[in-house]
């Protein structure tokens, strides 16, 4: 049906035309992009400005008068480079450039995904991907998994299956009648503590075991943590790994962890929402040696494995386990909630409405093959190590510790004797930041502050680190 000649800006708004020549100007203004931010050769990495000043451009540039292509050079000019090699900051990944097409393919087409109809490529490629995924992780075919919107999400559907299994009282349907509890180290993402205490386990419910000099969990502070809380009254339902933790890289003893919930027939679940992605590399894949002895693992695509945000995978290795966590009635999208149809993702998935994520890694897969996740696990971890070394080799420096992953932290420690080392190393971090050529983030451990490092662009070699080192030197110096 013709639109009424009143509706010209609808017209406008899906005109075929306009958006193929918007859109070949967009990929080029994104291809040159690429080109500088590979090579390093535009002045920041971040352009920086306060937060008032940049949400004052933006009301004022509303008002003004510019084109699409112009809008987006713009937004461009006002963003993060996070394809620059000088950007070392959180764990987001570089994403392939294939990947983020399928980004521009899955919100034009934008099928829904909760439901087989709303989204069948989309839907049976999630099958397929977290399938090979779970093949990776080392389970057998019962496994099964989910795509989901964030590792923060995915960890606290884990959990939510693991009070399915686990607790003694459904609480899905009665409510609590027990205070239930999670064992986790001290130095896992806040997302698992956020996660209990939306289930409602409070304060208690998160009982967090301290980490030895490595920042791995004390496996031998398990039984001794476990038993005082069952004396408290607690019911703990699981025990949570970190595959690796968030501030330092570091991997948790997921064989101890997985032999101690056995014992006490507890649920394990791995956060490998980083270092998950280490299942492809067989250099490194010891590093997660017995995650395939867990009940649920979560993988972040968007970290380590070159793919946009949000796209995330979490698996269980009874794959009946997945249907049982939001086994709920909704009449008008599926016929039975009773039935394992792998098809209808929104029966596994706290989202109704998803994304199409599974585009997104398959395309990469049939594009580069698997081997291309093992490529930048690989060349990531190993440059780390290489940062570490150079660390080392200065006297003015001090390594917080040995990266076992692409997470490093490190503090300038040449200070006067009358400057406090936290300020320094913050006011450098600051100074950093605003000249803009480089991108990093910093940590507080043991009460101290140093300068974290994630290296996730694998373009970023020694020339990049030692111009960072040298730069904190200047400023240091100069404080
Ligand atoms: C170990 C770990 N778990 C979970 C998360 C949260 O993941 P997301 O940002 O995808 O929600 C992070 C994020 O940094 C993480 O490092």
């Amino acid at each position: 049906m013709e639109l009424l000649s009143t509706q010209h800006l609808l017209k406008e708004a899906y005109d075929p035309q306009n958006f193929r020549d918007i859109g070949h100007q967009l990929i080029d203004l994104l291809a040159d992009h690429l080109e500088d931010a590979q090579t390093a050769s535009k002045n920041v990495v971040l352009p920086y400005k306060a937060p008032e000043d940049e949400l004052l451009f933006w009301q004022q540039h509303l008002q003004s008068s510019a084109s699409p292509i112009d809008t987006f050079k713009t937004v461009l000019e006002h963003s993060i480079h996070i394809q620059d090699p000088r950007y070392m900051g959180h764990q987001t990944a570089t994403v392939a450039p294939i990947a983020s097409l399928a980004g521009l393919m899955s919100d034009l087409l934008n099928n829904g995904t909760g439901v087989f109809e709303m989204g069948p490529a989309s839907n049976a490629l999630e099958k397929l991907v977290t399938d090979l995924l779970s093949s990776h992780v080392g389970y057998d075919a019962n496994a099964s998994g989910i795509l989901t919107s964030g590792g923060t999400l995915a960890n606290l559907t884990a959990l939510l299956a693991a009070r399915k299994a686990k607790s003694k009282h459904d609480v899905w349907q009665d409510g609590h009648k027990n205070k239930l509890a999670v064992i986790v180290s001290e130095e896992s993402h806040y997302c698992i503590d956020r996660a209990t205490r939306i289930m409602g386990f409070g304060d208690d419910g998160i009982i967090k075991v301290p980490v030895d000099k490595n920042f791995r969990i004390k496996t031998t502070e398990l039984e001794n943590h476990y038993r005082k809380a069952v004396e408290n009254g607690l019911e703990v339902i699981a025990v949570v790994g970190c595959a690796c933790s968030t501030a330092t890289g570091s991997y948790d003893d997921l064989e101890a962890l997985a032999a101690f919930s056995k014992k006490h027939d507890l649920w394990f679940h791995v956060d490998g929402a980083h270092g998950g992605a280490a299942v492809f590399s067989e250099k490194h894949r010891h590093l997660v040696k017995g995650i395939e002895l867990a009940d649920s693992v979560v993988i972040d695509f968007h970290k380590m494995l070159m793919t946009p945000a949000l796209t995330t995978a979490l698996l269980f290795k009874e794959g009946k386990d997945v249907y049982k966590t939001f086994a709920q009635k909704a009449q008008y999208l599926w016929d039975s909630p009773q039935s394992e149809d792998w098809f209808n993702s929104g029966k596994r998935t706290f989202e109704c409405t998803k994304l199409m994520m599974s585009i997104k890694v398959y395309i990469i897969l049939k594009t580069y093959g698997i081997e291309v996740f093992e490529q930048n696990v690989n060349q990531l971890y190993d440059v780390t190590k290489d940062f570490a070394n150079m660390i080392s080799e200065r006297s003015n420096f001090e390594l917080l510790t040995l990266p076992e992953a692409n997470i490093l932290n490190f503090r300038y420690v040449d200070c006067k004797l009358e400057q406090d080392i936290n300020e320094i190393n913050t006011a450098i971090r600051q100074q950093l930041i605003e000249a803009g050529e480089f991108y990093i983030v910093q940590t507080t451990v043991g009460g101290q502050k140093y300068l974290r490092c994630t290296v996730m662009n694998p373009f970023t070699n020694k020339d990049h680190f030692k111009a960072l080192l040298n730069e904190i030197e200047n400023i240091g110096n100069l404080l």
